[in-house]
């Protein structure tokens, strides 16, 4: 009989085969139909099921609220200087993405890891900034440059509100708050930022919102999806940056020298012998 050749990939989150494309089995009417939005689509592709409602709002709330911060943050100043550089909005937009990381926007993923380790292993706020302390390492989704106990941020208490009146329980939300009291205590700053507020509001939903087997939850949260929520909110901001850019027809940027302290070594030491 015929032998059927092995496929050499698997896919399961979509099919454009039939007469409709199709979600995880969702076809495309039926995402318009039951008006679930992107958060609904998002659940459809990242997570393979419909969430509650809950949930796609929230998802779309994390969109909104991360979707820009100003020129000045790194990714939209790379964004900006490379659309004056004359380059097309694809590279505008990957040059500011490429600054997302652990500094920047990206520490939502090691902020989820890392506080629910510390609370799933019993350890209190105080003593899970001191192992982070003692190891020398700063606390993901701790911290900002600018805001803090006296210039709060209004996005973290949006996410605050909303969760606390919708999530049916939120541990880990309450637990990083307390983390917050002990960091705040010791400087205005180390605040728990918007990665880290978002990053635990997701663990408490995959956890406790009854969508997800908790072997299902530990897996999701071990695929890096949520600096994913951060880079898709902010690529709506790099992509206006680029727009903006263009409608400004700024020119070419090149910084002022002055603003550079420039160190040379001088020949003689390069050399060691003169
Ligand atoms: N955990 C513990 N201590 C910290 C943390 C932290 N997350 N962040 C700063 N500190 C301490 C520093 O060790 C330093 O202490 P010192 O004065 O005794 O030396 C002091 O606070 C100031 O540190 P800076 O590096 O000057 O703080 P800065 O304001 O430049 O950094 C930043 C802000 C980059 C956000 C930093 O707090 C950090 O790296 N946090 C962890 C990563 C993170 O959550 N990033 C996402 C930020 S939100 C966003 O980008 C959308
Ligand atoms: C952001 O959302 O980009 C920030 O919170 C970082 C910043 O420094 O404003």
């Amino acid at each position: 009989g015929m032998v059927r050749k092995p496929a050499a990939f698997i896919s399961t989150i979509s099919d454009e085969r039939g007469s409709e494309l199709m979600y995880s089995g969702v076809k495309i009417s039926e995402v318009f139909e039951s008006g679930m939005g992107i958060g609904g689509v998002i659940s459809l592709l990242w997570f393979k099921r419909r969430l509650p409602d809950y949930c796609t709002k929230f998802i779309e709330m994390a969109l909104m609220l991360t979707a820009d911060h100003g020129p000045a943050v790194s990714g939209a100043m790379n964004t900006i200087i490379t659309s004056r550089a004359g380059k097309d909005l694809i590279s505008s937009l990957v040059s500011g993405l490429l600054t997302i990381g652990d500094r920047f926007g990206g520490a939502l993923d090691d902020a989820a890891k890392e506080f629910s380790n510390a609370f799933d292993r019993g350890l209190t706020a105080r003593e899970y900034v001191d192992v982070m302390r003692r190891s020398n390492k700063l606390i993901p989704g701790i911290g900002h440059k600018i805001k803090s106990v006296s210039n709060p941020d209004y996005r973290v208490q949006v996410v605050k509100d909303f969760v606390l009146n919708n999530f049916p329980s939120h541990k880990m939300l309450d637990y990083a708050l307390a983390v917050e009291k002990v960091t705040t205590a010791k400087k205005d700053t180390l605040i728990l930022n918007v990665d880290g507020c978002l990053a635990v509001c997701f663990v408490d939903l995959l956890r406790d919102s009854g969508a997800f087997t908790m072997e299902e939850a530990r897996d999701y949260l071990s695929y890096g999806f949520l600096n994913g929520i951060f880079t898709l909110g902010r690529s709506i901001g790099f992509i206006g940056h680029h727009i903006d850019q263009r409608r400004l027809k700024a020119g070419l940027y090149r910084h002022p020298a002055d603003d550079f302290h420039i160190e040379m070594a001088t020949p003689a030491r390069v050399m060691g012998t003169l």
